[in-house]
């Protein structure tokens, strides 16, 4: 069991108690920081080209002279936002400047598990790795972070990860918001503890071992963060890149807004809703409608964590924490309203399921198994599908998360999944004894050597073992071997 990962890489990681897990309100005195769109090049076979580049990073959060040692893709703090279109081929150089080895995984992208980022491709630090795919599922809202084994918490908390996100032609012919920095806004929220000098610092929560819980929201990397509307309706990309903590998303006055897509892209329909959960690693699209010369602030409130109201909030669910200020000017201009039909969804059919498997956590295994690097968990036929059932056997939170598909959720505790369920996913919230049921269908890459990893978006947890690894087989192969000390770069 690891209780420290990486100890002398951030000043102040330390295992604590954690203090009153309330924030309350917050001043908005920033322009939220919005992550530049990452440059790119075509090249001479028509492959779109970015360069990334891991460093550390400085930063002066507060405004007030206390610098914060970070670490930031192509700047220092977080990365910029990739951008792609379904059918396109991507070559992404990422260059480790970083004093250690890191990964990078593209999170919610379908693509061959040798260009996965998982822990088996770690780059070392001064080399280059430089994965390749052709983008081939719907327009989404992902995002990249690394996932060396046993560090993936320490490296994200520092500030490695980026969003990335996909268009394609369903997508462009809706009239949804979608101009970028204008209209269409990445929202990237982290907690995080300073310490006096004001360097991160790793509080955990000891009550419910879920890892650290931060008392100050960075979004985009913004301290008290507000953002000047100057459209009628703002579309919201929320990526929950907090390390534990789950957030319930909502206006403070309560109003409704327009829920338009999940994990893996838009929902069939739009969900007219007042509360958004997330979870670490879930992403929800959202269009917020607004009136002339208001204020309103994003609020996430208590969660439901299904834990217990009090335990709840031990278990990463803050009462209440304002988010950002969306301040709209005195004149806006026109949005189209926002379509009821979004774009249809191929049903899986579980009854067509090749094979049945359960996932139950525990403690930090799954199906009492603790991850090993060597070892294959499983095997899953290409071009199938399968239903999975993963059940949190505990009395704490935990999350799930599946590398290469999109899933459809069938069940929620045996209940019909809510809106918010009801479109393509790669994590969702388990919540203690509610068995989630999905169904899962593997395409197009398969590799016997290679493994595609499933875990606990809970990243303590996940570098504590909460982990297993499959491999995609062509039908009647067998699974091979992970190379004994991965693929490095
Ligand atoms: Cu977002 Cu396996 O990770
Ligand atoms: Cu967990």
């Amino acid at each position: 069991l690891v209780l420290c990962c990486g100890g002398a890489a951030v000043a102040g990681w330390a295992l604590a108690r954690g203090g009153t897990d309330t924030v309350g309100a917050v001043d908005f005195v920033r322009p939220l920081a919005v992550p530049p769109l990452a440059d790119s090049r075509v090249d001479d076979r028509g492959r779109r080209v970015f360069d990334l580049l891991a460093r550390d990073g400085r930063r002066d959060f507060h405004g007030d002279g206390r610098i914060t040692r970070t670490a930031g893709f192509d700047g220092d703090f977080l990365g910029p936002t990739l951008r792609a279109r379904r059918g396109e081929q991507v070559v992404v150089n990422v260059v480790n400047r970083l004093a250690e080895e890191t990964s990078v995984h593209w999170h919610g992208m379908h693509l061959p598990a040798r260009m996965d980022g998982g822990p088996h491709q770690t780059i070392r630090p001064g080399a280059t790795w430089s994965p390749t795919w052709t983008v081939d599922q719907p327009a989404a809202t992902l995002w990249y972070h690394p996932h060396p084994h046993g560090q993936t918490e320490e490296h994200v908390y520092r500030g490695l990860a980026g969003m990335f996100i996909l268009d394609d032609d369903r997508e462009a012919a809706l009239p949804l918001p979608r101009r970028y920095g204008v209209d269409d806004f990445p929202v990237i929220v982290q907690d995080r503890n300073f310490s006096r000098s004001g360097e991160f610092k790793v509080t955990r929560n000891v009550f419910a071992g879920i890892g650290v819980l931060g008392d100050t929201l960075l979004v985009n990397g913004t301290v008290g963060p507000y953002l000047d509307v100057r459209t009628e309706r703002v579309r919201l990309r929320l990526l929950n890149g907090s390390t534990a903590r789950t957030y319930n998303f909502g206006l403070a006055d309560d109003r409704p807004f327009a829920l338009i897509g999940t994990d893996g892209g838009l929902l069939p329909r739009t969900a007219r809703v007042n509360r958004v959960q997330l979870s670490p690693g879930e992403r929800a699209e959202i269009v917020v409608d607004v009136r002339p010369g208001e204020r309103v602030t994003l609020r996430s409130t208590a969660p439901e964590l299904g834990v217990g109201a009090l335990a709840d909030r031990f278990a990463g669910g803050a009462d209440r924490f304002d988010v950002l200020e969306l301040r709209a000017a005195r004149t806006l201009a026109a949005s189209p309203a926002v379509p009821d039909a979004l774009v249809p969804l191929d049903r899986l059919d579980p009854a067509a399921a090749a094979a049945t498997r359960t996932l139950s956590f525990s403690g930090r295994d799954i199906n009492d198994r603790s991850m090993e690097m060597d070892r294959i968990d499983f095997a899953v036929t290409r071009d199938t599908t399968e239903v999975w059932e993963v059940v949190n056997r505990d009395g704490t939170p935990h999350n799930f998360h599946v590398h290469d598909v999109q899933f459809q959720v069938l069940s929620v505790g045996g209940a019909a999944p809510p809106p918010a369920l009801s479109g393509w996913k790669d994590t969702v919230y388990l919540a203690p004894q509610r068995p989630i049921r999905i169904a899962l269908r593997f395409t197009d890459h398969s590799d016997p050597d290679v493994p595609y990893m499933y875990h606990c978006h809970l990243l303590y947890h996940e570098d504590a073992g909460m982990m297993g690894q499959f491999v995609v087989v062509e039908p009647g192969q067998s699974p091979g071997r992970p190379p004994r000390h991965g693929t490095h770069a």
